[in-house]
């Protein structure tokens, strides 16, 4: 095959944003996107909430300097500043962009784009479509990059990075139609590969497919993840699927109510209430159950997101989604009767190290999207800022790799590595004696992860956490592959996927335990307060000889000071 000069591996939000960008940037560029599922059906289709942005069409006085600060509060002050300057001052510019390119922004009575209130934001400044903003930017993108001659090559699963020395050569992946490992030499590549939330399995809004496979892609190649131990839970996902329910329920006036009929939130953000950040939301529900406030099910506890006061027809123009959701997955109609939630894993604030144009430390390899850590969400992400980080970066990520294509010499991926991979992906299929079930391991790998790997983190439940991912590891080399056909063999994959998972969560782990300080997203019961002291600075895992490796990175600090987070 032809090498090509820039490969992008996810068809989401971020990959087709840097494909059309790296189009945009050299048209006569060799461009093409891998992804495991068809782009229109990648996971940014389920970003329903919107995406922060200061226009200042709903509140006059909003500024992108307080777009800034609520981000770097918000991210308890472990977000490098540069980052989110970058962030949020391009913020206006790629929503209009997407305006222009037809995107259907939901409009206010004087037409410009409306925006909603949403978690941790002094001013309301989610620039949303309904409830389904990310479907809307994901297909917007999908015809952008189809118009400007971006080859897709659908329903591959990236398998590895080829390697010479510090870079890279290119991309090997699995057809998933004829079961065939195949060579794409690159000049460079960029992962777009999304988040891994689905290790936490039934307690995830992310869609099956979401289990890190870039960012466990890169480790595995010796390029470090930061900042793993920050995994967020959105405070809203429905009792028993855990699927989402946007912020946007409560930006549009959504009352959280525990069994008492309480507003509970005046106990925690007096002044925010139910639009505090995430962090502390989710913190303040799991608190209400624990402390036995919350409602009690077969399908287990929950408390309730309580919409009936806003009247049909807002729901129904502004929530249509979740309306749906509600009925199908709750058999419960968000008009008549509160929503049942519990908090549910959703995002990913670690992920592959990168500067602030999306480079790695291996030449020619790139990343961006919720696969990559810049980092603009530090400790805790808010609501609105993912969707705006994967056009932000994405397009940064894409056109960095365009300029900087022509510095790397194509790869060449000799047969001899293809022949190796192959046997490698396959080797689960030739287990005998013995043998462990997939989803058994992956059960049991989501419930370690929620009980000791959750919200609340303490010291034994770490050390729990940490033996039964190195058990279920060891347990995995016995996984046996039963299905041994060639055309989409979703039993091979499901297994590839966990290998993925295992190697990320041990990571996410190894990190909350390491870090004895509460930030952001990451509680510990037994460390309860921030410790600047020692902990203001990113974890960094790299994996060495085999083994991962923790080290650290300074906190790129900028206008604003270390504070005590209030709201
Ligand atoms: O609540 C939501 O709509 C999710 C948005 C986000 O994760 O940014």
């Amino acid at each position: 095959m032809k090498p090509f000069d820039v490969v992008v591996v996810g068809g989401g939000g971020a990959g087709l944003y840097a494909a059309m960008e790296a189009m945009k940037t050299n048209p006569s560029l060799n461009i093409a996107v891998l992804s495991k599922v068809y782009p229109n059906r990648s996971h940014t289709s389920a970003a329903q909430g919107g995406a922060n942005a200061a226009l200042a069409n709903k509140a006059k006085d909003d500024t992108v300097e307080m777009h800034i600060f609520d981000t770097i509060k918000g991210s308890d002050y472990l977000a490098d500043q540069d980052a989110v300057d970058v962030l949020c001052s391009e913020a206006p510019k790629i929503i209009r962009e997407l305006d222009n390119i037809g995107t259907p922004w939901s409009r206010m009575d004087d037409n410009t784009i409306a925006q909603r209130p949403f978690g941790g934001a002094g001013r309301p400044r989610c620039c949303y479509c309904s409830d389904k903003t990310g479907h809307t930017i994901l297909q917007t993108l999908y015809e952008q990059c189809l118009k400007k001659g971006v080859i897709f090559f659908n329903e591959y699963f990236a398998l590895n990075l080829s390697v010479n020395g510090s870079r890279s050569r290119g991309l090997i992946a699995m057809n998933m139609k004829t079961g065939k490992v195949e060579a794409f030499p690159a000049r460079t590549v960029i992962f777009a590969t999304g988040g891994h939330s689905k290790m936490y399995w039934n307690r995830s809004s992310n869609a099956a497919g979401n289990t890190g496979d870039g960012q466990a892609i890169a480790y595995r190649a010796g390029i470090p993840l930061k900042d793993m131990e920050f995994v967020q839970f959105h405070p809203t996902g429905l009792r028993k699927s855990g699927l989402l329910i946007t912020e946007g329920a409560r930006g549009e006036g959504g009352y959280l109510v525990n069994r008492d009929g309480e507003r509970f939130m005046a106990r925690y953000a007096k002044e925010k209430m139910e639009l505090g950040p995430r962090d502390l939301v989710s913190r303040s529900i799991e608190t209400e159950i624990l402390e036995g406030r919350g409602f009690d099910s077969p399908a287990g506890k929950y408390i309730h997101l309580d919409l009936t006061h806003l009247g049909a027809d807002l729901i129904k123009s502004r929530l249509p989604q979740i309306r749906e959701m509600s009925m199908q997955f709750e058999g419960v109609d968000p008009i008549e009767e509160p929503i049942p939630v519990r908090p549910t894993a959703h995002y990913s604030m670690g992920g592959i190290d990168t500067d602030n144009f999306g480079r790695t430390v291996m030449d020619g390899v790139y990343a961006a999207g919720e696969c990559a850590c810049v980092s603009v969400h530090g400790a805790n992400r808010l609501g609105g800022n993912s969707l705006l980080d994967i056009l932000v970066f994405g397009r940064i990520a894409g056109r960095m790799a365009a300029e900087e294509s022509g510095k790397f010499e194509p790869g060449i991926i000799s047969d001899a590595e293809l022949k190796e991979q192959l046997a490698a992906t396959r080797s689960n299929m030739q287990s005998s004696g013995h043998f462990e079930r997939y989803g058994a391991l992956r059960e049991e790998l989501g419930q370690t992860l929620a009980i000791n790997v959750g919200i609340f983190r303490e010291s034994s439940l770490l050390q729990q956490g940490i033996r039964d991912i190195a058990e279920l590891k060891e347990r995995f080399k016995k996984v046996r592959v039963f299905d041994s056909s060639d055309v989409f063999n979703t039993n091979l994959m499901q297994v590839l996927e966990l290998k993925n998972m295992l190697d990320l969560a041990e990571t996410v782990a190894a990190g909350a335990y390491a870090r004895e300080e509460s930030r952001g997203s990451h509680t510990r019961t037994d460390f309860p307060v921030r410790d600047d002291a020692k902990w203001h600075k990113h974890s960094v895992a790299t994996l060495v000889n085999g083994t991962l490796s923790l080290g650290e990175k300074p906190v790129t600090m900028g206008r604003y000071e270390l504070q005590e987070r209030t709201y």
